[in-house]
């Protein structure tokens, strides 16, 4: 057991007691982010007179000897540590000597977690971000090529009215846009370093935090000491962010689920993103997409868990924060793991056009023009209402669809219809007449598509 507090106690910690207080199985993840707090944290103590030059470059010199051993793996992080920040200052001490307990000068590991958990989350906020923008400009690629490719939108998950590949691909567009700008948002806002908060109160050396926070790359120093070691919210912000990017994943993978069966066959699930099953040998199961929709629940797990956890904690830092680092990590993790496959999956995703537009005609999507279309040649639009019920109930009973009817069929049930009722129930027709913005028209499409490749161009 290696622990940094032994002086006041007259007994060894109990080894139960000691695993379960320990967190180094966990927050070795942040050893790099450790290492360079401490070198920001050693560079403002030595400009501040309060250790050396000398004393600085030597610490300096033993901390990267440490991040560089650990990343060879000629350095183990060992669980004889109670955490990573034991580890690297007793490391440091076994190194470099007596100027290697100078590095907590000024410092708690109160304000240290802090800074730790600030600099990883920040790091992983800009992968996820890379990760959704990659997303992205799979979506906007499939967007591009099927402008044209007609199929039915679906309220109720009934047929409703016919939309384009293109257009429903943007939806998910738009979400995961947001996504990104969630992820902005609090960036912007976690952007300030705690570093210098002490265990609470601050410290009675000259520490000049702007200039930690300068160079860690923070916009300033947190304005409250106490605030600064035990605010927890830019994790339950990020758990949030990340629960609704999990639900959009979820959402997708159970609209691609619900394609590739055997009923829709709208899309076929590429090899190597579908499995087999062990008795039927027909089968080839969407488990990826299955996989993403489950875990989807772990993510929202963290999020509950991590609001429960702070909800009755007294200012300031207590022990119970220590259990934001798995919940994070995890979370952090899946989303990661699950926006990457999601974007494997669709990019060799096959899209069967021919069903799609098939499955428009024949689940009447077109009805709401055929309705539009007699309220152009006079009729009321209730009137027409109707009368559109009675040609969809004829259709039913003759197992056909509205434009597989004659001209004679149409005009026995209204006679206000003419030959021009075939091109104006036509899928192209009924898309192509939807052109404010936002809606399936090409010439619409084609505006946003536009505005969205400039938006993905950083322009
Ligand atoms: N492992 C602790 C955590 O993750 C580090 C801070 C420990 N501070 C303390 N006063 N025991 O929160």
């Amino acid at each position: 057991m290696a622990q940094l507090w032994g002086g006041r106690f007259t007994k060894e910690t109990d080894e139960l007691v000691y695993r379960f207080n320990a967190s180094i199985s966990f927050d070795q993840k942040f050893y790099e982010q450790d290492i360079r707090g401490s070198i920001a944290h050693v560079k403002m103590l030595a400009k501040q007179g309060i250790l050396t030059e000398a004393e600085r470059d030597q610490i300096i010199e033993g901390l990267e000897g440490i991040r560089v051993d650990v990343e060879e793996g000629t350095l183990h992080i060992t669980e004889e540590y109670e955490d990573i920040h034991s580890f690297v200052e007793t490391k440091l001490i076994e190194r470099i000597g007596d100027a290697g307990k100078k590095l907590h000068t000024g410092r708690s590991r109160n304000d240290q977690v802090a800074l730790d958990m600030k600099l990883y989350t920040r790091d992983e906020i800009k992968a996820l971000d890379e990760l959704l923008k990659d997303l992205l400009e799979v979506i906007l690629q499939i967007m591009k090529q099927s402008t044209e490719v007609y199929m039915p939108g679906f309220t109720h998950l009934q047929k409703a009215q016919p939309i384009t590949l293109a257009h429903h691909m943007g939806a998910y567009f738009e979400m995961f846009k947001r996504d990104r700008l969630r992820l902005k948002d609090i960036r912007a806002r976690m952007n300030l370093c705690p570093l210098g908060a002490g265990a609470l109160a601050g410290t009675t050396y000259p520490l000049d935090r702007e200039y930690t926070a300068q160079l860690l790359e923070f916009d300033g120093p947190t304005l409250n000491s106490m605030d600064s070691v035990s605010d927890r919210d830019y994790l339950i912000e990020l758990l949030s962010a990340m629960s609704t990017m999990m639900m959009h994943l979820s959402r997708f993978s159970e609209e691609v689920i619900i394609w590739n069966s055997n009923e829709y066959q709208f899309v076929d699930i590429d090899d190597a993103y579908s499995t087999g099953s062990s008795i039927m040998p027909q089968k080839k199961n969407p488990d990826i997409a299955e996989l993403i929709r489950g875990k989807t629940g772990r993510v929202y797990g963290a999020l509950m868990s991590l609001l429960t956890t702070m909800k009755g904690i007294p200012l300031a830092y207590n022990k119970d924060m220590q259990e934001d680092k798995e919940l994070v990590f995890d979370a952090i993790d899946t989303t990661k793991e699950c926006i990457a496959l999601f974007t494997g999956m669709l990019r060799t995703l096959k899209f069967h056009d021919k069903r799609m537009e098939d499955s428009a005609k024949h689940g009447f999507t077109n009805a709401t023009d055929a309705a539009d279309y007699l309220v152009n040649h006079g009729i009321p639009f209730r009137d027409a209402h109707g009368i559109v019920g009675r040609l969809v109930l004829y259709c039913i009973e003759k197992n056909i669809s509205l434009d597989e009817m004659s001209l004679a069929e149409f005009q026995a049930i209204s006679p206000a219809f003419e030959e021009d009722i075939y091109d104006a129930i036509s899928m192209k027709t009924c898309v192509e007449m939807r052109n404010t913005i936002g809606a399936p028209g090409k010439q619409a499409m084609e505006a946003v598509i536009a505005q969205e490749e400039a938006y993905l161009s950083g322009k």
